[in-house]
């Protein structure tokens, strides 16, 4: 048989027997990747999406260097491509009015350096991340999948696993799909040596899979800004004040994305405050820089409730079901403060589809050699997820600041920008996805808790007349100390467990 007449077969097998090698579940953003990655290996892939429509959502809608990157080796570096996406360079931090900036590092592209080992982009020069609608990327994403001889996509809408009945081990899904003629939903099933799930956030199979479940503190209510003048252009802007975190980039020519962190039962947005709308008015609006003021009043004229997503936090855990594995969103969620979740899911592809590659697995029915897989790819990924992981539920602790601790934290973290050097360029690389050396995140935190502790000295002391103050300060560098740790170390604990 010709190569031809084999994809021919496998096509025929998909479409008429519902039969593949890999059943993929959600065609979202790490669905998408791992259906394409694992095609171009030979796979016969099946992709299950329940709404093929173009997706209208606020989420992952800035892809970091690191993330842009993986995306190159994935083959898939042209889904940015006309789309109105827009070149991003770093970060604006805002702090009670004053400015930092932190530009991703120069020079970490091509050719490798020291904690730079895996990070490459085409161009090889400054890395650059992307920032567009998340919407027009997944249907690049999709049509990439379409075009692909070795894949089928489906609109159906997957209600449970199929599981043997002779050996607890899944075989496929059940779904629900739309018949067209009669507009009523039918059952139907489709079969694969292994089903991937990756059906996002709100996954309707984590409970069955995974033990951890995700713990949500405060939500992004999210705006759209018309030709909004940033403070820095092509850069990330965060602002900080007394609120929580407010992060604003642009995402396309004329539209500018704003996600205003709410935590849950804030009285300040309680409805006798004038609920989210009031809150936004009231108390984030004046924190922003007069030359955006205009525009952001003008997104909340429309009197609407602003759309919101919950802020999940899910730590990584291993699975040890036959036949079937859980990944993006629904296995691992981190704050999206830093824009991270995109660039997790597409170097977890990249790592994956190497561990599962067909020299190294020839059968996918191979459950033990899955199963080994899946405990590399466990412990493999963090170098890059953990930091990630990590910095943006610390960051977030820091950020969202509601005590004194924590505000002395965050104010030594701003100070810590403005030395700029290497308190920039390893921050930014770390969230920039570039560095994978967990330890330069603990470094760099502690680095940011000891200047913490430098500036409550110098501000409870003042001069050689306060220095009788010294005991206070002595008592308070410790309560900061100790709360560095409290917020750091329950995140690393949650990485280093199985
Ligand atoms: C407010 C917010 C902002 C964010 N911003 C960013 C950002 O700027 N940058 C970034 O990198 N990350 C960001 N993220 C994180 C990012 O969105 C996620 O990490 C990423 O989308 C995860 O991809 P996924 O494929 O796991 O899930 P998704 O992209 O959500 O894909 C899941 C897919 O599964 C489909 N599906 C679900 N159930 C079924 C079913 N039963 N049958 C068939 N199909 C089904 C869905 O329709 C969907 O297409 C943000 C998250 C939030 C909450
Ligand atoms: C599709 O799979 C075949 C083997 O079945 C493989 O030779 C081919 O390269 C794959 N196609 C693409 C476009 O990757």
């Amino acid at each position: 048989m010709s190569l031809s007449q084999f994809q021919a077969a496998n096509e025929e097998r998909r479409r008429v027997y519902h039969e593949a090698d890999v059943v993929v579940v959600g065609a979202g953003v790490f669905g998408c990747a791992v259906a394409f990655a694992l095609a171009k290996q030979g796979r016969s892939v099946l992709l299950l999406e329940r709404w093929l429509k173009e997706p209208d959502r606020i989420v992952g809608e800035l892809l970091q260097p690191g993330g842009v990157s993986a995306l190159e080796k994935l083959g898939l570096a042209h889904c940015t491509e006309d789309i109105d996406a827009i070149p991003v360079h770093g970060y604006e931090v805002i702090y009670y009015g004053q400015g930092v900036n932190i530009p991703y590092p120069p020079n970490a592209g091509a050719p490798p350096t020291k904690g730079s080992q895996e990070y490459t982009n085409e161009k090889g020069g400054r890395p650059e991340g992307r920032a567009f609608h998340h919407g027009r990327f997944i249907s690049q994403l999709r049509r990439a999948c379409a075009s692909q001889a070795n894949i089928t996509i489906v609109e159906t809408e997957v209600t449970d696993t199929i599981t043997s009945e002779h050996k607890p081990q899944v075989l496929g899904v059940k779904s629900r799909t739309l018949n067209p003629k009669t507009g009523e939903k039918e059952e139907d099933y489709y079969f694969g040596q292994l089903t991937i799930i990756a059906d996002g956030y709100a996954s309707k199979f984590r409970k069955q899979y995974i033990t951890k479940q995700p713990i949500v503190k405060s939500k992004f209510y999210a705006l759209e800004l018309i030709d909004c003048p940033l403070p820095a252009p092509f850069h990330g802007t965060v602002i900080l004040g007394d609120a929580s975190p407010v992060l604003l980039y642009q995402i396309g020519t004329h539209e500018t994305r704003a996600l205003i962190d709410i935590p849950e039962n804030l009285p300040a947005a309680s409805v006798k405050n004038g609920g989210v709308r009031g809150y936004l008015r009231n108390v984030v609006l004046p924190t922003l820089p007069q030359q955006m003021q205009p525009s952001f009043e003008a997104a909340l004229e429309d009197g609407k409730i602003p759309r919101s997503m919950p802020n999940s936090f899910l730590p990584p855990s291993t699975q040890m079901e036959k036949g079937v594995v859980v990944l993006g969103d629904a296995m691992n969620m981190r704050h999206p403060l830093t824009g991270g979740g995109m660039t997790v899911a597409f170097n977890d592809v990249v790592l994956l589809s190497d561990l599962l590659s067909p020299e190294r697995i020839p059968d996918l029915g191979d459950t033990v050699a899955i199963k080994q897989a899946m405990k590399d790819f466990h412990w493999q990924r963090k170098g890059l997820s953990s930091i990630i992981n990590i910095l943006s539920m610390a960051l977030y602790s820091l950020f969202a600041a509601n005590d004194r601790q924590l505000s002395a934290l965050k104010k030594g973290c701003f100070a810590y920008f403005q030395r700029g050097g290497n308190c920039i360029d390893g921050p930014s690389s770390l969230l920039a996805g570039i560095i994978r050396q967990p330890l330069v995140l603990v470094y760099h935190f502690f680095a940011v808790a000891v200047l913490s502790i430098w500036l409550v000295i110098q501000d409870t002391v003042g001069g050689f007349l306060g220095l009788w103050k010294l005991p206070l300060a002595v008592e308070e560098s410790i309560r900061v100390f100790y709360k560095a740790c409290v917020v750091i170390f329950p995140f690393i604990f949650s990485e280093v467990r199985t």
